[in-house]
């Protein structure tokens, strides 16, 4: 008798009721993966190249702490084959082809991400140059592991800077070739603020059934609405630009409008009701950071009082609770820096920040005897002069860096996290004037809809990098059950036994007896 097809395969096995099958690639700590995980799908396995990010999801899905383990192992897309990793991961024994249901795929998006516009300017001038770009050229990993293992559904995440890249629309090349391959496909922008993520984080989200299933793709309603602000909707409109010119009254456009407000909706879930019961930190908790890496061996307890519903379904989350204590609570070290944040108001940015900055450095001088004239290259006090500002007043040139800080309004979702906060946190300042810092590792995941049982691998720079590169697990579990819904699997979803619902609205806190006493203990650094 002739073997069935993998495609025939998989849907046996789905008629059959089993979970599908979900691999990550380029897969980061796994944010991707825990939305399709909670919604009941099974995460076989994942490729990604950093180590600590490969350790990261080879421990929160696999319960692995041996780096040498194939599902900790870190690869690089371009060097392993399709079949090398299924086998490597012990997954071919039906066959390297009837592996996998569901791939999903969020290449690095630095060679188009918005922040990178020095490059995109050499674009502009050049617009083959992202083509030469390594990174960019990634996707075209990802059909090559469609093509090997055809999976019944791809879901491919990016910036929306993808869809214009000088005029050339990246997202329409790979339909075009998951087409060729027996794909139908659908994209659009979703902003993870409308589904109950407390961060407003735009990203390009790409479906693609297999024409086997018989069905459109479609992406789901919002559970929680925000109005964006301005520069969200200039950036949504740019880089849909040439999309709209070419794509859009065309009946065959893959392109589809992102989906509004319908029915009953919740508002938006805001910074203060992620991170309201997260420890407070004192002076002395800041005085007491050393410099050097910064790792995770403190455990500090939550704030009392009700946890939000949002902060209780991050302790909660089905599959990674959190214990009484969180590990993760660490933020950077800018004794410099505290005076500016307390001073700041929300929403400000650089500009503000270095006025602030120069107010105190007026007033510090008078202190310390010095005169504005001290500045002049004639002055004997100059040396002085300029290593005491240099104490006080940050060195970038306000005209050049106006986003480069931000402190965070408490009352709305924060702003897009980015691995650049692995580099700085600037962009994230807590909203309380009297913590006066930069959010912590546990802030930004939370910030990100992790809930606070998944462990990060790698010290705080590493976890930040991660956290900002992450897709938000809430997001990708409403696109998970909206998926499910489509391709005709009832999804187990993890959080139905546990009666959580989806939403994370704030109005009504959940009661929670994990409350515990605020305590303000010391964190040290392992240097
Ligand atoms: C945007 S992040 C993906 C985040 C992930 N989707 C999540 O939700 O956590 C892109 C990831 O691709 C990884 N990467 C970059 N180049 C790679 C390559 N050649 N092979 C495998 N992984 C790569 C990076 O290390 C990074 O973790």
């Amino acid at each position: 008798m002739p073997r069935q097809s993998p495609i025939a395969f998989k849907h046996d096995r789905l008629r059959a009721g089993e979970p599908l099958r979900v691999l990550d690639l380029f897969s980061g700590c796994g944010g991707f993966s825990l939305g399709f995980d909670s919604a009941g799908y099974r995460i076989v396995g994942s490729l990604e190249k950093d180590p600590r990010a490969s350790q990261t999801h080879a421990y929160n899905f696999f319960g692995i702490t041996d780096p040498d383990d194939p599902h900790a192992a870190a690869r690089d897309a371009k060097k392993v084959r399709p079949g090398e990793l299924v086998r490597e991961l012990g997954l071919d024994k039906d066959g390297a082809n009837r592996a996998v249901d569901v791939i999903l795929a969020g290449p690095p998006c630095q060679s188009y991400a918005r922040v990178g516009r020095a490059k995109l300017r050499e674009i502009a001038n050049n617009p083959d140059a992202f083509l030469h770009d390594r990174r960019g050229r990634l996707y075209t990993e990802l059909v090559r592991y469609v093509r090997a293992l055809k999976p019944l559904v791809v879901v491919f995440e990016n910036v929306p800077d993808v869809l214009n890249q000088a005029g050339v629309n990246v997202v329409e090349d790979i339909c075009a070739d998951l087409e060729a391959a027996g794909y139908v496909c659908r994209y659009t922008t979703l902003n993870a603020a409308h589904y109950g993520v407390p961060q407003m984080r735009e990203r390009v989200f790409l479906l693609a059934y297999h024409e086997s299933l018989g069905v459109e793709p479609s992406f789901p309603s919002p559970t929680h609405w925000i109005e964006l602000p301005e520069g969200y909707q200039d950036a949504r409109r740019a880089a849909l630009g040439p999309t709209l010119r070419t794509g859009s009254t065309d009946s065959n456009a893959r392109y589809m409008p992102t989906p509004g407000p319908s029915g009953e909706i919740l508002p938006a879930v805001t910074a203060w009701d992620a991170l309201r019961d997260l420890p407070v930190y004192t002076l002395s908790m800041k005085e007491a950071i050393r410099p050097g890496p910064r790792r995770f061996t403190q455990n500090l307890r939550y704030n009392q009082g009700r946890p939000t519903r949002f902060a209780s379904l991050m302790r909660h989350w089905p599959g990674f609770e959190g214990d009484r204590t969180i590990r993760d609570h660490v933020i950077r070290r800018l004794p410099r820096d505290y005076p500016i944040f307390a001073r700041m108001k929300p929403g400000e940015q650089y500009p503000h920040a270095h006025r602030i900055a120069t107010e105190l450095w007026n007033e510090k001088m008078e202190a310390l005897g010095l005169k504005a004239s001290d500045s002049d290259a004639s002055s004997p006090n100059r040396e002085r002069y300029e290593s005491e500002k240099a104490k006080v007043v940050p060195p970038y040139d306000p005209e050049k860096f106006v986003d480069k800080w931000r402190k965070m309004a408490a009352g709305e979702p924060a702003r897009t996290l980015t691995a650049h906060l692995g580099k700085d946190s600037y962009t994230h300042i807590h909203y309380d004037d009297d913590q006066a810092r930069t959010i912590s590792v546990r802030e930004a995941a939370r910030l990100q809809s992790f809930p606070d049982g998944f462990r990060f691998v790698g010290a705080m720079n590493a976890a930040f990098r991660q956290i900002g590169n992450a897709v938000p697990p809430l997001l990708a579990r409403s696109l998970a059950l909206h998926v499910a819904g489509e391709v005709g699997v009832t999804a187990r979803d993890r959080f139905a036994p546990a009666g959580m619902a989806l939403s994370a609205h704030s109005g009504d806190g959940a009661s929670d007896d994990h409350v515990v006493a605020a305590s303000t203990p010391s964190v040290e650094a392992d240097a």
